[in-house]
């Protein structure tokens, strides 16, 4: 099965611009909890480098672009993010990277549980070790 879940999100929209809704459940495979956003990355500066125990997230480039980097401990897949109508799926348990944004990307993602830092594995040694055990 492939690492890279791209959803196509339904563009709503008429002569005054567009619109994409989000809804958990239905185009977003959790109930969501938290919503956040990455912006004004700085050039070169590559971001996540984590998996999480247990966190769900959906992930939608609204601006520009970035690639995202998904690692299962098995095999490693890589995706372009330049679409504000593609969400792509951030399972548990799955190292990821971004790289590559522009400086215009805006990276929101949306959550299925609250901050907690204890869901993160930042370390990729232990990310394999737990991989290893289960
Ligand atoms: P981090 O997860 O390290 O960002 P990234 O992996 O995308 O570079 O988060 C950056 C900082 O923001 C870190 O100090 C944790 C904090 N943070 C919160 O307080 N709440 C949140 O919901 C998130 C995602 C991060």
């Amino acid at each position: 099965m492939s690492l890279v879940d791209l959803v196509d999100l339904q563009v709503l929209g008429d002569e005054r611009g567009q619109l994409v809704v989000l809804e958990a459940q239905k185009n977003v495979p959790f109930d969501i909890k938290r919503v956040y956003f990455l912006m004004g990355t700085r050039p070169g500066v590559s971001r996540g480098f984590h998996a999480h125990r247990e966190l769900l997230q959906a992930a939608i480039c609204v601006s520009g672009q970035c690639r995202m980097l998904m690692n299962d401990g098995l095999k490693i897949e890589e995706v372009i993010l330049n679409s504000s109508s593609k969400a792509i799926f951030i399972d548990k348990m799955i190292w990821h990277e971004m790289h590559d944004f522009s400086s215009d990307c805006v990276l929101l993602v949306l959550a299925s549980d609250f901050y907690n830092e204890q869901d993160y594995i930042r370390d990729y040694s232990e990310f394999i070790g737990l991989l290893n055990r289960a």
